[in-house]
């Protein structure tokens, strides 16, 4: 029987959600029978004093931060336990929206239009107005700003930058990004295999804070379209060129013209009950169980 640590809660803003998803996956794995020895462990610094000797492997469930850009991963690789999901190298490019932009352009994988602004240069958007400014290192649709006209521009990226700035130092960046009309989805991967894609349908086509974890109004379906299979196709180009290995979340946007842009990737998605990657599993088939059990077998190290 092997010892799994399961890691939640920590100190970002998505504290609270990780410590759902923590528990629904230590409970999870635990109803597998004698398989698994389950502890769960909550997080309350950036750093791995919390966790006990003696184990196989640390399911990561936690959301943000140091338990998603790479700080618990690289502390995991230093003891040589495995855990699930990306590594250090590809958990950092993904919590930056502008080296994950970067990457993903590089590999050939469309995104939106975009350019950055720094204290030096305020590009005008890309492709005009409407366009989104975002803080490039935060997540949960925190400093995301849908901004229609000149006059309000400059104040959101300086709102961007401000963010990025007090939250880690430096200049401060803002990423700027043509807005994409059109319908949204995400796809889950696992292991090396796309879920069935998840439509996104938010209030007002945002699905921003509100949207995300107070609604009751966003509707989340399975589209049977012909570009599904493109879109998983592209989801793993995107998993791929982030470097990425176990799980991973690929948001879209998808023009009214057709053309899909990527907007990031979540290298630590939610499991709680309202998350689109349990989800997806279950439509393909796989209870939550079962998921969280594939994620585990595809923990290693550095
Ligand atoms: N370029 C864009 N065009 C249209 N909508 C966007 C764009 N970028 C973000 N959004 C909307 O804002 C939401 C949050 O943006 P995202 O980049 O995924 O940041 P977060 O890390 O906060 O989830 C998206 O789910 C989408 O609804
Ligand atoms: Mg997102």
């Amino acid at each position: 029987m092997k010892r799994i640590c399961v890691l939640m809660g920590g100190t970002s803003n998505e504290r609270d959600v990780s410590i759902t998803s923590g528990e629904n996956v230590a409970k999870a794995l635990a109803s597998l029978g004698r398989k698994y020895e389950v502890l769960p462990v909550r997080l309350d610094a950036d750093n791995l004093d919390a966790l006990p000797a003696g184990v196989d492997a640390c399911y990561i469930a936690l959301h943000g931060g140091w338990g998603e850009n790479g700080g618990v991963q690289a502390a995991l690789d230093a003891r040589g336990i495995p855990y699930t999901g990306p590594g250090a190298a590809a958990s950092h490019i993904c919590m930056d929206k502008i080296a994950t932009k970067k990457a993903l352009a590089a590999a050939g994988v469309p995104v939106a239009a975009w350019s950055v602004a720094t204290s030096a240069t305020t590009p005008a958007p890309p492709c005009g107005y409407p366009c989104v400014v975002k803080a490039p290192r935060d997540g949960s649709s925190v400093g995301v700003y849908l901004v229609k006209n000149e006059a309000d521009f400059a104040h959101a990226v300086a709102e961007a930058r401000r963010i990025d700035r007090e939250k880690f130092g430096g200049d401060g960046e803002a990423l700027v990004e043509e807005y994409i009309s059109g319908r949204e989805a995400t796809v889950g991967i696992v292991g090396r295999n796309a879920l069935p894609a998840v439509e996104i349908s938010a209030p007002g086509g945002w699905y921003g804070f509100d949207a995300k974890y107070n609604s009751d109004e966003t509707r989340y379906t399975f589209p049977d379209d012909p570009f599904v299979p493109e879109m998983q196709r592209i989801a793993l180009a995107a998993f791929d060129a982030a470097e990425c290995r176990g799980v991973a979340r690929v948001d879209f946007r998808v023009a009214p013209d057709g053309r899909m842009c990527v907007l990031e990737l979540n290298t630590s998605p939610g499991m709680t009950g309202h998350s689109l990657v349990p989800k997806a599993a279950a439509k393909a088939g796989m209870d939550f169980a079962a998921l969280c059990d594939a994620i585990l077998q595809a923990a290693t190290h550095d």
